[in-house]
């Protein structure tokens, strides 16, 4: 399954590109840097890209934890809560924009990342 955003995006090489160089930006972040004070960032960026590959539609296939699960031993452990999930939103949208993509794309991009935010925050 190919989607025109996933194109649109560059497919394979220009969602590689983003997932790299949004971490380069999250780790720049004093707010968000602390999360990732133990996790090995090359992987973290291949996980990454497999969820965006999958979230734009490039694979409709993805073998990640689920987000909900990734995400809930860190809202409960160390916080994490809306102002970073809108941190991580605003380092997202200056990645694309550093990587001249479209303000139309960026919006998509942000639009459905969003439909994620009660899974990472909501713990169960
Ligand atoms: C739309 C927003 C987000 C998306 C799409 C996302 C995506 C992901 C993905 C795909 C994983 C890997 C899951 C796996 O292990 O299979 C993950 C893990 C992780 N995420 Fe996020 N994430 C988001 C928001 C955040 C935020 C706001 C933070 C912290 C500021 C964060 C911190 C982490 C950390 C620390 C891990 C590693 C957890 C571990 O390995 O134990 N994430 N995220």
């Amino acid at each position: 399954m190919k989607s025109e955003l996933y194109d649109k995006l560059g497919a394979e090489q220009g969602v590689h590109r983003i997932a790299h160089h949004f971490y380069v930006n999250f780790l720049k972040d004093d707010l968000l840097r602390p999360f990732f004070e133990s996790i090995d960032i090359d992987q973290q960026e291949r996980k990454m890209h497999a969820f965006l590959t999958y979230a734009f539609g490039g694979n409709s296939l993805y073998t990640g934890k689920t987000l909900r699960r990734a995400h809930s031993g860190l809202v409960i452990n160390q916080g994490l809560s809306t102002v970073h999930f809108n941190a991580m939103m605003a380092c997202m949208a200056q990645t694309l924009k550093e990587q001249k993509i479209a303000a139309e794309l960026i919006q998509e991009v942000i639009t459905i990342l969003e439909y994620q935010r009660n899974n990472i925050l909501g713990v169960d």
